[in-house]
């Protein structure tokens, strides 16, 4: 028999998982926690880890007796083997220190692929802690409990998680879907206020890329939302989480196989200015340098007209960022050369996403880099 050069294949598999929004999610007579457990398996009890972010663990002193509690109620659902506590921020996504501390509790404590992992933090510990769950076993299940507003909106809603490693922003990292999201807002009261304000900057970005009438009410609401009403934010993320998810799900390329990544509007600018700084800037601040960037940018080269540039860096200032760059004016070539680095990081060939108008993105394939320049040089002033 003459045996083929190709054995071809070909499958495809659904992805499903949902984003639930609830208020004190391990009080007692909250079923939410329990019901989904018992979504996935409603004849035997589920091993669950948790793993807490030390900055909402420290804020919230009695979580973990709540979901000790909460555990014990549910214990014909729930089988709590363990909660560890890692530090918040981006510290966390550095190396393996503490991605090895959670895939330690992941082997001590028999967490299987028919277990989950459940983890309450920022985007940083979100996404070390997914990178575990995605690499041990090939993947253990993993329950994102978002707990800023930028992780709530954006960052925990999506199939991407990532460490940081050879010094490079989410260098090692996978595509892997939760199980589910539960998004509490009750969390979001502890938020430091320049947390509370950094994820808007997400919701002001898909807003501008996808949705005018979503950042005409960005617009209205911005006063109420840089002084915390609770209703106008919660508002914005649930819109800025959906608009994020169907462009998941309609997008056409979810594990981004393409060079365009459209959600990555001001992106190029703020991978690079978290590295330089150190990552004392919050990832959200960046975005809304890197946004006010790329849009003076469209009107440098007559893409937008000024007045658009000038409501887009207005609802960024009254929404409560401050506009000024946070590096050194010498090393701005240092961050033009985030542009190449961000082309690196996608592969193929560079492709930036600017808008030509509110809602609608345009991409560019090429950039000019003295009139970028001259774009960035505008936030010294
Ligand atoms: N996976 C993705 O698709 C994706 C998308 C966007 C951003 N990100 C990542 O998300 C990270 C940024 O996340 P972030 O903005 O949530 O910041 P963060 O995770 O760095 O948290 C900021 C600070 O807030 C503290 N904190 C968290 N919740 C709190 C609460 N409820 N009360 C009091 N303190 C609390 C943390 O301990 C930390 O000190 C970055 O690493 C970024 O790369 C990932
Ligand atoms: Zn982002």
């Amino acid at each position: 028999m003459q045996i083929p050069n190709t054995i071809e294949q070909s499958f495809k598999v659904d992805y499903n998982y949902k984003l639930h929004f609830t208020t004190n999610l391990f009080d007692s007579s909250n079923s939410l926690l329990a019901d989904i457990l018992k979504s996935y398996n409603a004849e035997n009890k589920v091993k669950i880890l948790f793993v807490i972010d030390e900055g909402v663990y420290k804020a919230h002193p009695l979580l973990e007796n709540q979901i000790e509690n909460y555990c014990e109620l549910n214990n014909s659902t729930i089988e709590l083997k363990a909660i560890l506590v890692v530090p918040g921020g981006e510290q966390v996504k550095v190396g393996d220190k503490h991605l090895n501390k959670v895939l330690q509790g992941i082997n001590d404590f028999n967490i299987c692929r028919h277990s989950f992992v459940a983890v309450i933090g920022g985007g940083a510990v979100i996404d070390m802690v997914g990178y575990a769950c995605a690499i041990a076993h090939r993947g253990v299940k993993l329950l994102r409990i978002p707990t800023t507003v930028l992780s709530q909106n954006d960052s925990a809603v999506g199939v991407k998680n990532s460490v940081n490693y050879f010094g490079k922003k989410n260098f090692l990292g996978t595509f892997a879907l939760p199980y589910a999201i539960i998004n509490d807002n009750a969390f979001l009261e502890t938020l430091e206020q320049r947390d509370w304000v950094s994820g808007i900057s997400e919701a002001i970005k898909v807003a501008l890329i996808k949705d005018k009438s979503f950042y005409n009410e960005i617009v209205e609401q911005a006063s109420k939302l840089k002084n915390r009403d609770v209703q106008s934010m919660q508002y914005l993320i649930y819109k800025c989480a959906l608009l994020h998810m169907e462009h998941i799900s309609k997008g056409g390329d979810p594990f981004e196989n393409g060079s365009s990544r459209p959600l990555d509007f001001g992106h190029w600018a703020a991978h690079k200015m978290e590295h330089m700084t150190n990552y004392s800037v919050r990832h959200g601040e960046a975005v809304a340098l890197g946004m006010a960037i790329d849009v003076t940018y469209a009107k440098l080269i007559g893409l937008i007209d000024e007045a658009t540039l000038q409501s887009v860096l207005q609802v960024i200032k009254q929404v409560g960022f401050n506009l000024k760059l946070p590096i050194p004016k010498q090393d701005v070539d240092e961050l033009l050369n985030g542009i190449e680095e961000f082309r690196e990081h996608l592969g193929g060939k560079l492709t930036i996403t600017l808008i030509s108008e509110i809602g609608k993105k345009h991409d560019v394939h090429d950039i000019d880099t003295l009139k970028m320049k001259e774009a960035v040089l505008a936030f010294y002033k």
